[in-house]
């Protein structure tokens, strides 16, 4: 397996924070990095489409100092996502202001076009793609991606129905790059296994919006705290792709969540016009990771969690395995 450079150096825990709309602005993208792990955020968060420019110049900024006031810190790289559906007018303007900054990682989600691989080539960046099957994994790294993150069942936001064994397997056995796995991972040990499974890193999205740097109301960061696995709904409705969203937001907007009406692609929408952004704002995302998280926290102590559970969890592992093989 091999890995460019810019996602070759040293991480806190081999994991990407996933770019998470509304969630996810300067304040979590700079906590993740100097926490060091890959923050991201979506380029629609910025809004209007000019603040994208300055939001990319205070996130190098603040990294850099950070850096700077602690030389021996691990300050992980950032990444911006770029939703490349039909229905996003900045797309274009996004673009050029992404190449204009040279970001260094972009990750496109529902669709995968050769130009804006092609873009970000221009100055060095790579691209990594969200595929929920192994036909639109084809797809990406034909038309130029240079990696791949499985969304498996269970994931956030607009998530895919496969099991992570499943998916993770058929694209390994004919892609050796890149390779992240998105779907419910909380947990240092779930890292491990996504690594165990044939991922580079973990994309984990919801673990972070428990934490007080997520741009989420207090009452979303609570119910986040709160549920399990079983609170979590996969549904089309809210924006017309299925998605895991928080029972108990469904139930306040007075919607029943075993009895939710269905909708088609037809009705996605992102882009200036705010989109889909209503109803993320009264429908919560989560995916169904989010059992072990017992509190809210800084990204930091976050991150320091999921990095101690990883280590054990690989100690465990390979006392485990000395004594069955050795002992
Ligand atoms: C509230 C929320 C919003 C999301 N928004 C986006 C988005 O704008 N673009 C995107 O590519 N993925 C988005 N995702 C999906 C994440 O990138 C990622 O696939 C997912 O969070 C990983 O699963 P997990 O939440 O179980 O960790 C979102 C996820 C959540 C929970």
């Amino acid at each position: 397996m091999s890995l460019p450079a810019i996602l070759s150096g040293p991480l806190s825990v081999p994991v990407v924070a996933s770019p998470m709309f509304i969630a996810s602005g300067p304040d979590l993208v700079v906590a993740e990095c100097t926490s060091g792990v890959i923050g991201a955020f979506p380029a629609l968060n910025a809004r209007p489409a000019s603040l994208l420019g300055d939001w990319l110049d205070e996130i190098t900024d603040r990294c850099a100092a950070y850096q700077g006031q602690n030389p021996d810190a691990i300050v992980a790289p950032f990444a911006v996502n770029q939703i490349v559906h039909r229905s996003n007018d900045r797309l274009e303007a996004d673009m050029a202001t992404i190449v204009e900054h040279q970001v260094p990682i972009v990750i496109t989600s529902l669709g995968a076009r050769p130009e804006i691989n092609d873009a970000v080539h221009s100055y060095g960046g790579i691209v990594l793609h969200d595929v929920i099957n192994n036909a639109f994994a084809h797809k990406a790294i034909e038309k130029g991606a240079d990696g791949l993150i499985a969304v498996a069942a269970g994931a956030g936001g607009h998530a895919g129905t496969l099991s992570p064994f499943a998916l993770l397997s058929e694209i390994r056995s004919w892609f050796d790059g890149p390779l992240l796995l998105s779907g419910a991972i909380a947990h240092g040990r779930s890292v491990l296994a996504a690594q165990a499974a044939g991922a580079d890193f973990a994309y984990v999205g919801s673990a972070f919006l428990s934490t007080v740097e997520a741009n989420v109301a207090d009452d979303y960061r609570q119910m986040v705290v709160n549920s399990g696995a079983s609170d979590i709904v996969y549904s089309n409705l809210f924006t017309g792709v299925h998605g895991n969203y928080l029972r108990g937001s469904i139930e306040a907007a007075g919607l029943d969540p075993d009895d939710l009406p269905t909708s088609d692609p037809s009705a996605m929408s992102f882009g200036s016009s705010g989109g889909d952004a209503k109803a993320w704002r009264d429908i919560w995302g989560s995916g169904q990771g989010i059992g072990v998280i017992e509190q809210s926290s800084t990204v930091a102590e976050l991150v320091a969690r999921l990095r101690s559970e990883y280590l054990t969890a690989r100690d465990e592992l390979t006392a485990r395995w000395v004594a069955e093989t050795v002992g």
